[in-house]
């Protein structure tokens, strides 16, 4: 399957797991789950959720090692970054990133996608990856339309 297949199968079963019966949280996780054991490059994939009007980032729903950075305020590290230009972040070598937020040494790159109720963001997807720059405009994408995808059960 190529890339792009892959992510339309995945985004398929996205949208199964969107439409199943239980807790929100509980869909959100198994996204993440799906994800991270579908690509191979995506080490960790979690959802952040925002506190608009404190403008910070909450950790929710994620797969991967635990993470220190449960509060992230927006403007501070990749997620807050991509809070405050409400917009998509790629970041394919972190370490040529000062304002980055470790959450563990066998990262390489980072996307950071912003979930998009009207103006606001509501919360991001986030992924790390173990491999240098591994993300392309089909990750981009998906991502994108994953987070149309899940705004409603935030
Ligand atoms: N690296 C992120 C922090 C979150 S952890 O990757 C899970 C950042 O710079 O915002």
């Amino acid at each position: 399957m190529n890339r792009e297949a892959r992510f339309e199968s995945l985004y398929n079963s996205a949208a199964e797991i969107v439409r199943e019966q239980c807790r929100a949280d509980v869909r959100l996780k198994k996204i993440c789950k799906l994800l991270a054991s579908t690509v191979e490059y995506y080490d960790w994939v979690g959802f952040y959720i925002s506190e608009q009007g404190r403008r910070e980032l909450v950790l929710g729903p994620y797969v991967g090692t635990p993470t220190d950075h449960i509060r992230i305020p927006y403007g501070r590290g990749i997620c807050g970054q991509a809070a405050d230009v409400k917009g998509t972040v790629v970041v394919q070598d972190v370490s040529s990133e000062s304002n980055y937020l470790s959450c563990s040494i066998h990262v390489r790159a980072e996307i950071v996608v912003p979930v998009m109720r009207a103006d606001s963001v509501v919360a991001e997807i986030d992924i790390d990856s173990h491999t240098p720059s591994p993300f392309t405009v089909d990750d981009e994408r998906f991502l994108s339309s994953l987070a149309v995808l899940v705004e409603p059960i935030i």
